[in-house]
Order: C-alpha cells, then sequence, then structure tokens
C-alpha cells in the first residue's frame, strides 16, 4: 500500500491544472447505453473510479477505449447488453448505480446490485427507486440486487417531487426520462454542474432537456438517441482543492480552467477567510491576503450551497485560522472521519453529530496519518504542506479514486511531497 510523504514549510507559487470532473465523467459514462452510436467523452479525468466505470460498462457489454492518454474514452454499445451489474464491481463504488436509469431506458429492466454503504453514510437508493416506479418502474429489492423492470416494457414520464435535491437520482430519471413515452417533470432537482454537464451531452444525443441548473427539469421523451462527443466539464471539487493550497502555505497559485461560477458560495468563504482570488484568462488565481487566516461558519448544502466535497479541505485549513469555526454537514451522516487524523497533527476540534466546532491552533504539526476517504485523503497533504516537520499519509488509493497526480501537480508548485511504496 502506497503512503505520500509531505515535508511542511515553503510557499507555493505557479500553475496548476484543473483536470475533467469525476462526478460529472462518472455520470456521462453510463449515458452510452442510451445509444447504439458512439459516444466519446474528451478532458475525462485519469482515475481509478473511472478505470472502475469502464469495468462496469464493459461488463454489461459496451466497448469503452480510452485514448489520449486516458484522457479520451470512445465507448459504444451496440451489442446484446448484460443487464446485470454485478455486486463485485458495484460495491467498489457507489456511482455504479447510474446504470440503473440507462438500464431500464434502453431495455426495459434491470439487475442493478445495491452499492451498500460507505465510510460517509448509508446512502440508500430510495430518491432513485421512487422516482423510477412513479415512472412505471416495477423494482424489487431481492437478494441485495435491485430487480427492476418497466411495466409494458417502456418507461412513461412522470411528475417526481424530490424530497431532497439528490445529484445522483436527479442524473438516473433524467437519464432514465430521455427514452421514456411522454413528459417527465423533476421538481426539486439537483443543480450541480455535472447535472449541466451531462444535460448538454444528452442534448448533444439528441435529448429535449429543459431547466436543468434550476430545481426544476423537464425531459421529453423521444424515441431514440444518436452518438456525441462532449467534453467533461472542469472539476469544482479538484479546483478548489488547489485553491486552498496557497492559503494554507503562501504564495500565489493559479489554478487552470478554473471558473468562478463553478464555486461561487466556495469562494465567498475564502474571502470572508482572508483569501483572494483572482480571474484570469487562463483560470483563477488564489493568493492569501495576509499571513492570518480569519475563521469562517460553514454549511454544506446541495449547490449552489457550500459543497460537502470541500468540506474536509477546508476544515484542514480553518484548524490554523485565527479564531473558532463551526463547520454542519448537511448532507452526508458520518463525514467527519478526517478530524481525529487532524487532531493527530495539533488540531483542537469537538464533534458533536453533523456538528464540529474548530478552534485554530496556528501551526500544525507533521504526523503520520490515515486516509479514510476520498476527500479526507486530501485534506491531510493540504494540511501537511503548512504543517511543521513531516506528515505521512498512508491508504491513499483513497485518493487515486478522485484526484490525479497529486504529487506532480503540488511539486510543479514547490511542495515538497513524494508518494513511497510501504
Ligand atoms: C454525489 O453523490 C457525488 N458523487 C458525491 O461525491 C457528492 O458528495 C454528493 O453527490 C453530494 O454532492 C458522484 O457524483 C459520483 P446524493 P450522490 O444522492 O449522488 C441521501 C465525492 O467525494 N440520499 O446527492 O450519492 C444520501 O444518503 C463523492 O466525489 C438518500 O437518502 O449524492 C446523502 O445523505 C462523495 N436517498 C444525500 O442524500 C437517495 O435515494 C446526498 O446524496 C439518494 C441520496
Amino acid at each position: 500500500m502506497d503512503s505520500i510523504v509531505v515535508q511542511g514549510g515553503g510557499e507555493l507559487n505557479g500553475q496548476i491544472p484543473i483536470a475533467g470532473a469525476k462526478n460529472a465523467c462518472l455520470t456521462l459514462m453510463p449515458a452510452t447505453l442510451l445509444s447504439e452510436e458512439p459516444l466519446t467523452l474528451t478532458n475525462a479525468p485519469r482515475l481509478s473510479d473511472i478505470k472502475t466505470m469502464t469495468a462496469l460498462l464493459q461488463s454489461l457489454g459496451a466497448e469503452v477505449a480510452t485514448m489520449q492518454d486516458g484522457k479520451t474514452l470512445a465507448m459504444s454499445c451496440h451489442s446484446d447488453i448484460n443487464t446485470r451489474a454485478e455486486y463485485e464491481i458495484v460495491r467498489k463504488m457507489r456511482a455504479s448505480n447510474l446504470v440503473l436509469g440507462p438500464l431500464l431506458a434502453r431495455e426495459g429492466h434491470a439487475e442493478v446490485s445495491l452499492p451498500g454503504g460507505c465510510a460517509i453514510g448509508a446512502r440508500p437508493m430510495d430518491i432513485h427507486t421512487d422516482g423510477l416506479g412513479l415512472m412505471g418502474a416495477e423494482i424489487e429489492l431481492r437478494d441485495g440486487y435491485l430487480h427492476a423492470k418497466a411495466q409494458g416494457g417502456r418507461l412513461k414520464g412522470a411528475v417526481i417531487d424530490f424530497p431532497f435535491a439528490s445529484v445522483g437520482a436527479t442524473e438516473n430519471i433524467m437519464m432514465a426520462a430521455t427514452l421514456a413515452k411522454g413528459t417527465t417533470v423533476i421538481n426539486n432537482a439537483a443543480r450541480e454542474p455535472e447535472i449541466v454537464d451531462l444535460a448538454d451531452c444528452l442534448r448533444k444525443m439528441g435529448a429535449q432537456i429543459d431547466g436543468d441548473g434550476t430545481s426544476t427539469i423537464t425531459i421529453q421523451g423521444v424515441d431514440r438517441l444518436n452518438g456525441a462527443t462532449h467534453p467533461v466539464v472542469t472539476d469544482r471539487i479538484e479546483l478548489g482543492t488547489y485553491m486552498l493550497a496557497p492559503a494554507f502555505c503562501g504564495g500565489e497559485v493559479e489554478c487552470l480552467g478554473g471558473r468562478l461560477d463553478l464555486v461561487g458560495a466556495f469562494v465567498q468563504k475564502l474571502d470572508m477567510a482572508g483569501i483572494d482570488v483572482t480571474e484570469t484568462a487562463k483560470g483563477l488565481k488564489v493568493k492569501r491576503r495576509t499571513d492570518e487566516i480569519k475563521a469562517v461558519d460553514i454549511t454544506t448544502e446541495p449547490f449552489p450551497g457550500f459543497p460537502t466535497d470541500l468540506q474536509a479541505q477546508m476544515m484542514a485549513l480553518l484548524c490554523t485560522a485565527i479564531g473558532t469555526s463551526v463547520l454542519e454537514e448537511k448532507i452526508f451522516e458520518n463525514r467527519f472521519m478526517h478530524a481525529p487524523e487532524l487532531i493527530r497533527m495539533g488540531a483542537d476540534i469537538e464533534v458533536h453529530g453533523g456538528n464540529a466546532t474548530v478552534k485554530g491552533v496556528g501551526k500544525l504539526k507533521g504526523a503520520p496519518v490515515m486516509a479514510t476517504d476520498l476527500r479526507a485523503s486530501i485534506s491531510l497533504i493540504l494540511a501537511g504542506l503548512a504543517a511543521t516537520g513531516e506528515t505521512k499519509v498512508s491508504r491513499v488509493y483513497h485518493l487515486d479514486r478522485g484526484y490525479e497526480h497529486v504529487v506532480r501537480k503540488l511539486s510543479a508548485v514547490g511542495a515538497k511531497i513524494e508518494r513511497v511504496s510501504e
């Protein structure tokens, strides 16, 4: 198992290229199931989660070829489709559940293993299955699999009111509705940029979708979809993560490909903490106003609110702030596992249920720590960049799921960081 070793101290200066969005790519890839014609994605990130989705789609009969050193995915699905998504693959990655809607839309039936919980929460699928049920799918949970069948062989349009703006459920229902008979309206839909990116791609394939990016999405079903070529949108979570690097260490970093509209609420909090963000022709330039970071309170919310996927990284920064910050995690029930690891580095954090109170301690101290989930892993690396001494982050396989070339990208701006095999 690999670890990443970081020597703390020293400013960071230079440019960091931001990759295509993992969470966009993971929903764009299953869209290939909706058409017999080729779907090509460019600007795809090179991540282990993308490899997992590739293996899943191939197990269903799709052809997926990676080209241009892994940044282009050429996919097609014209052979007989296997409509059973096996537990062996699905258990590795919750996003595997995004094949449910496309399989139902294409074949009228599907067997998809429940992904099971993960470190950050139980992550049920009730919003997905209730919505598909209103579209005429009969879904039964049996031996750990969702057995789904469209009554009459084809889904029908429906008006669906989401109890919560679920990202995955919005994506599953939107894809299923593109080939349903009639019109589907999703109320309280998720508004994340990844939803808009998926809708853009589906429209290129011939889907009729309006309202993506707002809380009400309307999809007029069509009889078939064509192929398309589509660039994956910039990863706003990787962007926000690397924007924090100069906030920890000082210096100035330009995140290439960064866009303000992807990180609005996050930038507002950076401004309150004393960090300046400037739009340039190439992306977003970030530097802290003074050596002191101010405490700020954070509440995670669905987009356009503060993203839960940047909560761990922000907590790590606030451990070094002047003052006390309160972080409220409202999206997942167990997303503070990075706190005990940061405490090992000298942080002062008290967790009570969904709230964490962080008292700034100025400098953190390097220590051996353990990555517990994807976003926690990168927060420990950021903390190590500014800590005194050496920090060794173990179990970095979590990192490989969502961040490509971390050592290369941070070394290029002056970080003292290396990956070691144990
Ligand atoms: C997506 O997960 C992202 N993953 C997550 O990113 C992200 O944290 C999350 O959206 C919120 O923004 C991908 O896009 C692949 P949800 P998803 O459905 O779709 C509950 C990362 O680090 N819920 O919006 O699973 C659920 O339990 C990952 O890249 C139900 O109760 O998120 C959770 O508490 C982590 N029933 C909340 O809603 C359902 O049917 C948010 O879930 C569905 C969800």
